[in-house]
């Protein structure tokens, strides 16, 4: 140490108060109509939900099976943090493997998207069929006398891990668990929205990728708020398609995990009704026009004059019905402060041109850059700054009332929400 240091002053650091271990934790005593901020910032809670959770007794959403059309198309994605891939056997059968290579753990399969006959791993040659399992690894006799692997090596003892994979409608869920229940009976009555909407084949519009700086949590919850649906977002409000003051409902699932909302533009009882909800929301902005309305033109093409269906089933799964934009949203873990989402953007495989048109217009509703949800993701980042430390404080969950019935099926509602938590702590044994 330099004499000058020696006597220069140093500043006396208060001792920061000490934070409780995750395993101290406790959640608040009003129970899962709070939910304490320092479960979306704690690195400890973060780890254990990709065990407890994303490959724990859940479905995790993987595609559309349209993504994979033909014996040997496979998609590479992921479940939590884990890399996964799904493929179509030559059979046609559908299979999900982690892709994580039985040898060293390597990644196997690096592209998004492709075609292949067999699953190579770049780094030592152990190739695995389509279904995962190991056909062949190189120098598995060794060579002249040398190396190989051990006389009691078998092929079939050493595939890629494999996961359940169910469908419904077009859709891909795969689970780690072997318990947890066969996919349409895990959604119980929200599979009936997933029904309404994907009833014919579909085809793939496109792709939009989203990173959220705000923790997955944040964003799970969005979709399944329907309080805010009509007040965050100007475009719903103001253009009609979606108002508190028209006919809506909300149902969830037996377990409270899943959940859908529908509002069907246009069934105002009155003006006044509209006036009554609209007056002091900052959503409803009259002094705003399109100068090209064609977004707003909408088909009916359900038949039941939905004009908005937004379904969440737990923990990383959305589809959306916006008019006639139709797309399931991926929501992918990144770490405890940012989440991935991903858009696929769909119609059916016999729309005409000019319906694929209204589609990938509307598209712009939705996105990273959509008119209405860009404010989504706009709100979570700025929870995720307000609740920073995590280490006070904690969400009030009550609109429509403090328990898991309460609110009935109103949009005006929270239950949704406190339903979510009640499912996560005791996913997580946070009692
Ligand atoms: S890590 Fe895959 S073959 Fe070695
Ligand atoms: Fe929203």
């Amino acid at each position: 140490m330099c004499p000058q240091d020696a006597k220069a002053t140093i500043p006396i650091v208060p001792v920061a108060p000490s934070i409780a271990p995750t395993h101290e934790r406790k959640w608040p005593a009003e129970g899962s109509s709070r939910a304490p901020y320092w479960v979306y910032t704690d690195p400890d809670i973060y780890a254990q939900e990709q065990a407890r959770i994303f490959q724990g007794q859940t479905w995790n959403y993987l595609g559309l099976e349209a993504e994979v059309p033909e014996p040997g198309s496979f998609k590479t994605t992921y479940i939590g943090e884990q890399s996964v891939v799904l493929t179509r056997a030559e059979d046609g059968s559908l299979h999900a493997v982690l892709n994580r290579c039985a040898h060293r753990g390597n990644m196997v399969c690096r592209e998004a998207f492709g075609k292949a006959k067999k699953l190579y791993c770049v780094y030592h040659a152990w190739n695995y069929n389509l279904q995962g399992d190991l056909t062949h690894a190189a120098f598995a006799h060794g060579l002249r006398g040398e190396g190989g692997l051990p006389k009691d090596f078998k092929n079939s003892e050493h595939g890629l891990r494999k996961l359940r994979v169910d469908t419904l409608c077009g859709l891909v869920f795969a689970s780690f668990s072997d318990d947890t229940p066969p996919l349409e009976e895990w959604l119980g009555d929200v599979a009936q929205g997933i029904r309404r909407v994907l009833h014919k084949p579909l085809k793939v519009l496109g792709y939009d990728t989203q990173r959220i700086h705000a923790n997955w949590k944040a964003y799970h919850e969005n979709p399944r708020d329907s309080y805010h649906a009509n007040i965050l977002h100007t475009f719903y409000g103001t253009f009609g398609l979606s108002r508190q003051s028209q006919e809506s409902g909300m149902t969830l699932d037996a377990s409270g995990r899943h959940v859908y909302f529908y509002t069907k533009a246009g069934t105002e009882k009155s003006s006044k009704d509209f006036d009554k909800t609209a007056s002091d929301l900052r959503s409803h902005n009259e002094g705003l026009k399109l100068e090209d309305p064609s977004i707003l033109k909408w088909r009916d093409e359900f038949g039941d004059g939905v004009s908005v269906q937004i379904l969440t089933a737990y923990p990383s799964f959305v589809l959306h019905q916006i008019a006639n934009s139709l797309a399931t949203r991926q929501l992918l873990p990144k770490g405890p402060g940012q989440c991935d989402l991903v858009w696929t953007y769909f119609g059916f495989e016999d729309d005409d041109e000019a319906t694929t048109q209204v589609r990938l217009t509307q598209a712009n509703l939705a996105g990273s850059a959509g008119m209405i949800s860009v404010e989504d993701a706009a709100v979570c980042e700025m929870m995720q700054k307000a609740m920073a430390d995590g280490q006070s404080g904690e969400s009030f969950i009550e609109m429509g009332g403090k328990d898991l019935v309460s609110g009935g099926s109103s949009k005006l509602s929270e239950r949704a929400i406190r339903n979510f938590w009640h499912n996560y702590r005791h996913d997580m044994g946070l009692a």
